[in-house]
């Protein structure tokens, strides 16, 4: 089998993983960034309104208060010490990417353009803070694309469209690369690495109706579970309270941010009832909640009354054609209607994942060792959604996630960069982890098999459990079926067939595998949502309407081996004194 060797191996090719290949390339290390898909197609292109950073170039703002804003946002799981870490970082990362070349907006004086965006405080002369920094509302195409372009300049060595099956390792469980097939021709290499960075993005494609590319499928978190590694937090989906409803497509919260507003089929502006201050840029869950509430208590629009309407006509069309492009030409491609003129219908629909690999703040996996909360995996990082560091908690902030990819994709680098200086040599593989690798491959090539389930119907299946049973509003007995029928979907995956057996683009295996992956996802998901009996941000019980600070300040980790287990929440942040949780009102 073929053998290459770099010091550091990236899986993925978004924003978190090419900034830290850039600082990585720069600092004259070998790294190898292996992507299933071209690098540009990577799901960052398609963030749209924005990256958080107190800059004040519209209002006054400052670091403190993007972190208060982020705790708040966070329901208060969130990691006090990263987030500060991470909102002391954010001008800084927003001028080193003007310096890449990202063609940010720009206001008249030529500074970088800045809207509001939900959860930003209203502390400034009881104006909403505009931190959002944005290019149009295509501010993560223009972000991946200059990123990519350093890289190659920067002489980062891609492996483009290749798929990463799972990590390596040797006898004491030090990571030490990871097996990949190229999708071109089957190929099958064994990249060795002194360190690993998972920057595989989110799991967007466990739910049916979602924001998320086809190539969200959890592949970092699948690998990290089969890995021995438990995922942090799951339980916390964010629904994005504007999809286009029924299909998905994301309509940028900067269309609420540049002055849309949402109303009910009777015509009200629903959000006033629900958080009277911040109104549509009150944070997404709550925004959420409120339009499922609408929609379930028959104030719905459309003959089916399942959805809401997005006003934004009144911002005139030259707001709509320089702030807003994309999703004015998303509605006139997919609804046939132009914006300027027709409000937009719209629906929550899957969007983030706030769980994910949990890691300190430089980057590193942790995980609990004995009588210890944390400890770090030798070898092994992660950065970006698919990590958890936990800046997000139970509720991300929009244009919090751009941000946490570029600090902590950085942050990870200049760590790994350390380590490089300490690790000098390659350590010994173990050949028992490639072989049990290639078994995860291996199982299927199933030349001849007739029998078993088409993996297309099983994640059919998946997506419209996991939608009905761990969505916007959960309770007892729909999670408790929703668990029973993941874990019987997993059994019936065990003897799953596809009927592609040939090597040159086998996508019928690449989606096998990516099921895998999103099995993991749900198992983790269903499971921690079903443990945690109380609400807090994105997971909502009815029968547990209120937070409970005594019972469950505390993040949850799941493992295939051992089920689930608690860590404390870092509540004490570097410098600055703590926010202590206090009600949540917007
Ligand atoms: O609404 C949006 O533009 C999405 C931004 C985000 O998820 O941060």
């Amino acid at each position: 089998m073929k053998r290459r060797q770099f010091d550091t191996l990236i899986i993925g090719a978004g924003g978190g993983g090419l900034r830290a290949a850039l600082q990585l390339s720069n600092a004259d290390t070998s790294v190898a960034v292996v992507s299933k898909v071209f690098p540009t197609r990577s799901h960052t292109v398609a963030a749209q309104g924005g990256m958080n950073a107190a800059l004040s170039n519209v209002t006054q703002d400052n670091w403190h208060w993007h972190m208060f804003d982020t705790v708040k946002g966070s329901d208060y799981l969130g990691d006090q010490d990263a987030i500060e870490y991470m909102c002391r970082a954010a001008p800084k990362a927003v001028y080193e990417l003007e310096h890449f070349g990202v063609p940010f907006s720009r206001l008249d004086n030529g500074s970088i353009y800045q809207r509001p965006f939900g959860g930003q405080s209203q502390n400034f002369g009881g104006d909403q803070a505009a931190r959002t920094c944005a290019a149009a509302d295509r501010t993560g195409h223009a972000i991946l694309h200059s990123l990519y372009q350093q890289n190659i300049h920067a002489k980062t060595h891609f492996f483009d469209e290749y798929f990463a099956v799972d990590l390596l390792k040797d006898e004491e469980g030090h990571v030490l690369g990871a097996l990949v097939f190229n999708i071109h021709d089957g190929e099958i290499i064994v990249i060795e690495a002194k360190t690993t960075l998972l920057a595989t993005g989110g799991a967007g494609q466990l739910f049916r109706t979602t924001t998320n590319a086809l190539i969200n499928t959890g592949d970092g978190l699948g690998m990290a579970l089969r890995a021995g590694i438990p995922l942090q937090d799951m339980e916390f989906f964010q629904f994005h309270p504007t999809g286009i409803a029924g299909r998905g497509m994301l309509i940028t919260e900067g269309a609420r941010g540049e002055g849309g507003y949402l109303v009910n089929g009777d015509g009200e502006r629903l959000m006033e009832r629900y958080a009277p201050k911040a109104k549509d840029l009150a944070s997404r869950d709550v925004v959420s909640r409120a339009i499922a509430t609408e929609v379930r208590d028959g104030r719905g629009c459309g003959p089916n009354k399942d959805h809401v309407m997005l006003k934004l006509d009144h911002l005139g069309e030259a707001v709509i054609q320089k702030r807003l492009p994309g999703i004015r030409q998303t509605c006139i491609t997919f609804l046939g209607i132009d914006p300027a003129e027709t409000p937009i219908p719209v629906f929550p629909t899957a969007h983030y994942t706030m769980g994910g690999i949990p890691t300190n703040r430089y980057g590193q996996v942790v995980v609990p060792v004995k009588d210890t909360p944390e400890e770090p995996v030798f070898g092994l990082y992660a950065a970006g959604e698919c990590a958890c560091v936990s800046v997000h908690g139970a509720n991300r902030l929009g244009g919090n996630s751009l941000l946490d990819i570029l600090v902590f994709g950085r942050a990870a680098a200049n760590h790994i960069i350390e380590h490089l200086a300490e690790n000098r040599y390659h350590l010994t593989m173990d050949e028992n982890s490639i072989d049990k690798a290639m078994e995860n491959l291996q199982r299927w090539d199933q030349k001849g098999k007739t029998d078993g389930e088409s993996v297309s119907q099983l994640r059919d299946e998946l997506k419209a459990v996991m939608e009905e049973h761990c969505s916007v509003f959960r309770n007892e007995d729909v999670l408790k079926q929703g668990v029973e029928k993941v874990e019987q979907l997993a059994r019936r995956l065990k003897d799953a067939r596809i009927d592609d057996q040939s090597s040159v683009f086998n996508t019928a295996k690449v989606e096998a595998l990516e099921l895998d992956n999103l099995m993991c996802c749900a198992l983790a998901t269903i499971h921690s949502a079903y443990a945690r009996t109380e609400s807090r941000g994105a997971h909502s019980r009815m029968d547990y309407t209120e937070r409970d600070d005594k019972h469950w300040m505390r993040h949850s980790l799941y493992s295939l081996e051992s089920g689930l287990d608690y860590k404390p929440v870092r509540t004490k942040p570097m410098s600055v004194d703590s926010f202590p949780p206090k009600p949540r009102v917007y």
